[in-house]
C-alpha cells in the first residue's frame, strides 16, 4: 500500500494540521504493518501557480494516481485552503485523467482511493452557527474530491485560536480520532 502524505501549514512544528496528519499516517502504518510513504511538504517546497506550461509537469498527478491512500494536513487560511494546497489541487484535477465530462454530466475517474484530511481551524463553523456560511475549507475539499469520485474522511481540530486551553483540548480530541480512523 502506498500512502501519499501532504502538508501545507506554514507553522512548522507548531502546526496542528501537521501533527494530526502525521498521527494519521503513523496509525495507518501501524495498522497495515509498513507500506511506502511519499511525503510532500507544500509549504517548504511549494508548487508554482498553475500555468499552461505547468500541465506538462505531471509529477504531482502521477504521485496522486499511484497512491492508495492520501493523507492531507489542511489548515484554514482566510476561510479556505492555503494557496499552496490549491496549487496541488490544480495539478490533480485534470480532465481525462481524474475526471471526465459525459453526456449525463461529469464523472470522477479515481473512485478507489481513500482520502483522509486533517482540518485545523481557528474558529468554530458548526452547521447552523453564524460562521457556517464562511466555511469554505471542508466544503471545498469535500466537493472537489467528490468531483473525482472520492468521499473524503475528515478529522477536525476547531477553535484553535479561541484560547490555549481550547487549542489543547481540540488537538487532543483530534489525535484520539486518528486511532479510530486507522482501525
Ligand atoms: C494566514 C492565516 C489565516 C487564518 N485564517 C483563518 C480563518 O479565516 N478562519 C479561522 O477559523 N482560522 C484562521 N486562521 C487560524 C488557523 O486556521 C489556525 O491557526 C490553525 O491552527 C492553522 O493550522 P496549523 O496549526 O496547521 O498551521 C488563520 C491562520 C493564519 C496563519
Amino acid at each position: 500500500m502506498t500512502i501519499l502524505h501532504i502538508d501545507a501549514s506554514i507553522n512548522g512544528e507548531n502546526s496542528a494540521s501537521r501533527a494530526i496528519s502525521r498521527s494519521i499516517v503513523d496509525q495507518l502504518t501501524i495498522e497495515i504493518g509498513g507500506g511506502e510513504i511519499l511525503y510532500r511538504d507544500l509549504a517548504a517546497d511549494p508548487l508554482p501557480h498553475l500555468t499552461l506550461d505547468a500541465f506538462a509537469d505531471t509529477s504531482a498527478l502521477d504521485e496522486f494516481l499511484g497512491a492508495d491512500t492520501i493523507v492531507i494536513g489542511a489548515p484554514m487560511y482566510n476561510f479556505t485552503l492555503p494557496t499552496q494546497l490549491k496549487a496541488w489541487i490544480d495539478r490533480i484535477v485534470v480532465a481525462g485523467r481524474t475526471f471526465r465530462y459525459t453526456e449525463t454530466g461529469p464523472e470522477g475517474l479515481v473512485p478507489g482511493k481513500r482520502v483522509i484530511i486533517a482540518l485545523a481551524r481557528g474558529g468554530f463553523y458548526n452547521q447552523g452557527s453564524p460562521a457556517a456560511a464562511f466555511e469554505h475549507l471542508e466544503t471545498y475539499l469535500r466537493g472537489v474530491f467528490g468531483f473525482l469520485g472520492i468521499e473524503p474522511e475528515f478529522v477536525a481540530a476547531d477553535g484553535l485560536s479561541v484560547s490555549p486551553e481550547q487549542r489543547e483540548i481540540s488537538i487532543k480530541v483530534a489525535l484520539g480520532e486518528t486511532v479510530r480512523l486507522a482501525a
